[in-house]
């Protein structure tokens, strides 16, 4: 008899977007004519083309495996080195950041590795995740049974819950027990919020102090607008030894389709053996990623090599101040709605609170029935989202004018 993996039942409804296009789709089922009006501004999901740069790139090297000469079959599982070389150099060497070509690993997703990095990780350790939070760390931690059950609140047990709050600026404070992994967001998905140099060299200190690891998402960091900001965690000293880093090109290059992504692993950062030995993860992502990945595509490589080129670095700028300049217009339109308003800053999303009385789920439904908007109730994101709900800016200038003019006609 073959058993399944329990830890999967505990597990809340569907995947947070898949659950909201399941009921978006019932709504265009059933509606058919408000359907055609439909804004989405649910996933944040990008809307434009790729940038010139990379289109270009994509011909080029599709047309090299067309030729038997430079035809190209299995990659190296860990990322071709031209493009290991382009992002430690210009991600991070050109900033002053000390990180080696080989600590570059490159994916096909954030999100992928977020779950997958959890393979080289014990099972023992005690997690300290934001609330609300990107669902991925959370679900990824109950599949693999780092949990108990969830509570009625949806609250896991055997989580350190860290509440991002507007009191806190939505930027969670070390706990006051010892915790081993940390996930950090920053820029924050949903909130928004960015974590300052101050508050992230506050939990480097912390995670040294307890030798504890933080896996820090960076996905957003392009997003930045206010230059005191970190975009990597490596720019807060002793970093190397206590974080890993994810990046992503979904978001900057408009890769959300083509899936091309890193990891930072230091070779200075250590984790400890059940037998209480001290030893670098480097080499078991390493080994990890030999076994069970491939590599990405080589022309999606070639891709992303392309964004660090001169004319697609400007046209990657352009295409996130477009986005940019959409939450700008979403943030005043959720303002002139005499609704309150976070985030869309440093971060191509925007954090609403629901008017008094109104739950997440109760502002999902009333948004799309009446403006016929797609958004994503807070409460997905976790229990101190209830109360909130994220507007993604990924969309077209004209779309995002219309959901700030629509915001302005609810009646709430
Ligand atoms: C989101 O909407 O939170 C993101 O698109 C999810 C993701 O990047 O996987």
């Amino acid at each position: 008899m073959a058993y399944l993996n329990d830890n999967y039942l505990k597990l809340k409804a569907g995947y947070l977007f898949p659950e909201i296009a399941r009921r978006v789709k019932v709504f265009c089922e059933q509606n058919p004519e408000p359907a055609k009006r439909l804004i989405r501004c649910g996933i944040g999901d990008v809307t434009e083309p790729l940038p010139a740069a990379v289109v270009a790139a994509l011909h080029k090297s599709v047309e090299e495996l067309s030729v038997r000469a430079t035809f190209r079959g299995y990659g190296p599982e860990q990322g071709y080195d031209f493009l290991r070389v382009a992002i430690a150099q210009n991600d991070y060497r050109a900033h002053g950041l000390d990180v080696a070509d080989d600590e570059i690993f490159v994916s096909d997703g954030s999100k992928c590795d977020c779950g997958n990095i959890l393979d080289i990780l014990g099972h023992q350790n005690r997690l300290a995740i934001s609330d609300p939070v990107y669902p991925v760390y959370v679900d990824t931690n109950v599949m693999a049974g780092h949990t108990g059950d969830a509570d009625a609140a949806g609250a896991y047990a055997g989580v350190v819950y860290l509440p991002c709050t507007a009191q806190n600026g939505f930027v969670p404070e070390p706990p006051s027990q010892a915790v081993d992994l940390i996930y950090l967001c920053s820029p924050n998905n949903p909130t928004g919020a960015v974590a300052t140099r101050a508050q992230l060299t506050a939990w480097v200190e912390y995670a040294r102090q307890h030798r504890a690891i933080i896996l820090f998402d960076a996905a957003y960091e392009a997003y930045i607008t206010d230059p005191a900001i970190p975009h990597s965690i490596y720019e807060i000293p002793g970093a190397r030894e206590c974080a890993i880093e994810f990046r992503s090109f979904s978001k900057n290059g408009g890769f959300t389709g083509v899936r091309c992504a890193f990891t930072v692993v230091p070779k200075s950062l250590l984790a400890q053996t059940a037998a209480g030995e001290f030893k670098p993860l480097h080499p078991l992502w390493n080994r990890r990623m030999s076994t069970k990945f491939n590599g990405v595509s080589y022309f999606v490589q070639r891709a992303a090599e392309a964004i660090y080129s001169p004319e697609g670095k400007t046209q990657v700028r352009a295409l996130v101040e477009h986005y940019l300049g959409n939450a700008q217009v979403l943030v005043q339109g959720a303002k002139a709605a005499g609704l309150q308003v976070f985030g869309g800053v440093n971060a191509p999303y925007i954090w609403v609170q629901t008017p008094a009385g109104i739950t997440s789920w109760q502002a999902f439904d009333k948004i799309l029935n009446e403006a016929n908007v797609v958004i994503t109730p807070g409460s997905g994101f976790g229990s101190k989202g209830e109360g909130y709900f994220r507007i993604s800016a990924f969309n077209s200038r004209a779309n995002a004018e219309e959901v700030a003019r629509r915001l302005q006609t609810l009646k709430w």
